[in-house]
């Protein structure tokens, strides 16, 4: 099958997100499977430290009377292993951020994803891209499948193309005011509530609903939670849909988050060496951080934007009160977002220098390092679509206490009493996503990892030999492409 995956993110190349993760390594595992995967998205400017090479295609764009002229670069990245096409309009993309900067969007971001949609039309056409299943993630590309229906379906070439959206977080749906409707392009007829109008203003994620051929989310257990309560409002238009949606858990990255080969980690281990392993990158990582330096203190990692949906606020609320309790647990924070949740974060680890470390910057390497030393890693998601940190957490053998919600539900098995007893547990799942909730999870966590030694190693074991890798999924996309596509077989 010849497969093109449009998205706003991919990683090497540009991440906000677990997007990035997802888009830059499910082509790999597509094209291992034997299909003729390729990758575009826009021309940053974090992408231009890769080298690329012109394509020499140039391609117009009208958003209300004005022509934007685009064109396209090549790149190989060793990463993706399929080739990637940037598209480039440095006046929309050439900025410092991905979709704002200082916590502000950028105020054309409906035109600058209207330009993508269309240059990703027009690359089919121009590069002459051979398309079976044209693959669309998050609000971003939400406008591709409505002009694969409505504008370009009867144009030769473009016959035979099946669309699938894949929802990656339903919270972000590009909505706009109606007078961004005019910059698509589309007649205004489309603007009511059944296609692309929602609450009167152009909802570009509800688009992409409606008019693809196929809808995937990133979780089985997502799926169903936004038909009925978490689809911010969408639920319904999901529920009709629900023929043609499915949950597929995402993968993760085997080859970079591995703790027996990761150069980003002080000591590489294995499942059979783990406990000397841990102990030694937990302790580099207090040296580090100025934490406290002791092997034998529980440490608790966490990691992620600091925004409403990873509750951040709740475990703030926690730290509070677990540090005025005791002193043997160390915390140890990194992420950014929110400003008021980083001014919170930085008086924790200025209040308890020795117990309580929070970065407040991206950095990958240093995620590795958390990851690789902490004995637990916090999620209090109040939603999760799937989550990736709680696959590399296991995979390092750091047990992941998270809310029971999402992709965290269909990934972790839980340290029940049952799970315990037949050697499955692979973290703690806490129900209630209130402060006993979450409490009660690290306790949990926390009795077993202190309590029962034997009992905890067993669950560390299960947890580091959970097979996470891409090619499971990928079989699953691969399923789902197969059956969308019957709608526009080939001659
Ligand atoms: P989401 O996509 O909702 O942010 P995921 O768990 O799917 O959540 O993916 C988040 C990704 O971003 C992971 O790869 C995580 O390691 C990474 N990440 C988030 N914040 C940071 C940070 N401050 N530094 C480094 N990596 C980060
Ligand atoms: C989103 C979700 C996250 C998911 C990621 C990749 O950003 O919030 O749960 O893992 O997309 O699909």
């Amino acid at each position: 099958m010849n497969i093109l995956i449009a998205t706003s993110e991919a990683v090497p190349l540009a991440k906000t997100g677990g997007l990035a993760d997802v888009c830059g390594a499910l082509p790999k595992a597509l094209a291992a499977l034997g299909h003729n995967v390729a990758l575009i998205l826009p021309a940053y400017r974090c992408t231009k430290r890769f080298p690329s090479e012109p394509t020499n295609v140039t391609f117009s764009v009208n958003i209300r009377g004005t022509e934007f002229l685009g064109t396209y670069r090549k790149c190989t990245i060793p990463e993706i292993g399929v080739p990637v096409y940037l598209v480039e309009h440095d006046w929309f993309y050439d900025r410092d951020g991905l979709y704002n900067e200082k916590n502000q969007d950028y105020g054309d971001n409906c035109e600058r994803f209207v330009f993508f949609s269309y240059a990703v039309m027009e690359a089919i056409r121009t590069l002459q891209l051979p398309v079976d299943i044209l693959h669309v993630n998050d609000w971003q590309t939400g406008l591709i499948p409505a002009l694969l229906a409505l504008k370009y379906r009867d144009q030769p070439g473009y016959e035979c193309i099946s669309s699938l959206l894949t929802i990656h977080n339903i919270a972000y749906q590009g909505s706009f005011p109606a007078s961004a409707m005019s910059a698509t392009g589309l007649h205004w007829k489309y603007f009511n509530w059944l296609q692309m109008e929602f609450y009167d203003r152009l909802n570009l994620l509800k688009t992409g609903l409606v008019f693809a051929d196929g809808l995937t989310t990133v979780s089985p257990q997502y799926a169903n939670e936004i038909k009925w309560s978490s689809g911010f409002g969408l639920e319904s238009v999901l529920r009709n849909r629900a023929d043609v949606l499915w949950g597929v858990t995402n993968g993760i990255d085997t080859d970079e988050w591995n703790p027996e080969t990761d150069p980003l980690i002080p000591q590489n281990y294995t499942v059979r060496n783990f406990v000397s392993g841990k102990r030694a990158c937990k302790m580099a990582l207090q040296e580090e951080f100025g934490l406290d330096v002791r092997a034998d203190v529980p440490m608790v990692g966490m990691i992620g934007r600091l925004t409403e949906q990873k509750g951040f606020d709740l475990a703030i609320e926690l730290m509070y009160r677990k540090l005025a309790e005791e002193d043997d647990i160390q915390w140890v924070l990194l992420g950014t977002g929110d400003p008021q949740l980083e001014k919170q974060l930085r008086e924790l680890a200025e209040k308890y220098p020795n117990r309580v470390a929070a970065k407040l910057q991206y950095s990958n390497a240093m995620s590795h390092r958390i990851i690789a030393a902490s004995d637990l890693f916090l999620m209090p998601s109040r939603f999760e679509p799937c989550g990736l940190t709680q696959m590399y957490s296991m995979r390092y053998g750091t047990i992941p206490v998270a809310h029971a919600t999402g992709g965290l539900i269909d990934t972790i098995t839980d340290m029940n009493d049952v799970n315990l007893e037949n050697q499955t547990a692979t973290g703690v799942l806490f129900q209630n996503m209130d402060i006993d909730g979450i409490r009660w999870g690290v306790e949990h966590a926390l009795g077993n990892l202190r309590f029962n030694t034997i009992g905890w190693r067993r669950v560390v074991r299960a947890a580091m030999r959970r097979n996470f890798s891409w090619q499971l999924s990928a079989e699953k996309y691969v399923e789902i492409y197969e059956k969308i596509r019957r709608k526009y077989p080939r001659a």
